[in-house]
């Protein structure tokens, strides 16, 4: 199997990120929501949660940046045809269009988090990486050059992470996403799963 991508599929290398990224919001949604439903305040499995919450997180803005990189040395596959009521070119324009919307989510969500966490990140409990609070970039930028607290810079940002994208948007939008796939697998039984699979199911 090529690590490159090709004009039919995704290459390996493509697919391992793309997929390693998918299970890396599934743990974040899942360690944020059990911590949120299942958990007391301040007790060990409330705070195990909330650093996997940040770990998974911090590892999705890693690996955008290899994302892009990768996706930059790469051709991308021919895309498959859409619903017959779409012109070929607005299908496709959409399509990448979807697809630049899902990297700004990858890059805005890690970033806002975070930027509007007042924790350091106990690394996947292997290494701390330290709070924001904590950085020099926070002295001469936040404090120094825009006059603000950590409480008065965070709150906007934590309202973005939180109650915008985090309890809405970005689920909508990565449900919209892989319900399109399935869509294009079972209804219209084209290549579009495939080529990001095993290139052969
Ligand atoms: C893939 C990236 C990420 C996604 C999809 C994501 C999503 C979410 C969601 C859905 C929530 C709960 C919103 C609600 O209250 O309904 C949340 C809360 C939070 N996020 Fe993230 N997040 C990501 C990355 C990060 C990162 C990198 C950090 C910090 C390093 C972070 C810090 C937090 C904190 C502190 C909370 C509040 C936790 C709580 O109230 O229990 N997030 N995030
Ligand atoms: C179960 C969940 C998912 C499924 C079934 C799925 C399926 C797919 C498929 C089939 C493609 C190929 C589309 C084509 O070339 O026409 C694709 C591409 C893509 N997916 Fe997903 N995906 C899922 C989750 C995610 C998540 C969580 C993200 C990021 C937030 C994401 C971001 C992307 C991006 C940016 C592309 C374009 C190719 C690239 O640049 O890597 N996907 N996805």
């Amino acid at each position: 199997m090529n690590n490159w991508n090709t004009a039919q599929n995704y290459g390996r290398i493509a697919r391992w990120l793309h997929w390693g990224t998918a299970l890396l919001f599934l743990l974040a949604y899942c360690a944020v929501y059990y911590r949120h439903w299942f958990t007391e305040k301040k007790t060990p499995e409330n705070l195990i949660a909330l650093d996997l919450h940040l770990s998974a997180g911090i590892s999705v803005g890693v690996i955008v940046i290899l994302r892009i990189i990768w996706r930059l040395m790469n051709k991308q596959p021919t895309l498959e045809a859409g619903p017959a009521f779409l012109a070929e070119k607005v299908q496709h324009a959409l399509v990448h269009f979807a697809h630049y919307i899902l990297y700004a989510i990858m890059i805005l969500m890690p970033l806002t988090g975070y930027l509007g966490t007042g924790k350091a990140t106990d690394y996947f409990f292997l290494f701390e990486i330290p709070k924001f609070e904590d950085t020099w970039l926070f002295d001469v930028f936040v404090w120094e050059y825009l006059g603000l607290t950590f409480e008065e810079f965070e709150a906007p940002i934590d309202f973005f992470h939180k109650e915008i994208m985090g309890a809405w948007l970005v689920w909508i939008l990565i449900v919209g996403h892989a319900g399109a796939a399935l869509y294009h697998h079972f209804v219209l039984k084209d290549r579009t799963l495939i080529k990001m699979s095993k290139g052969q199911i």
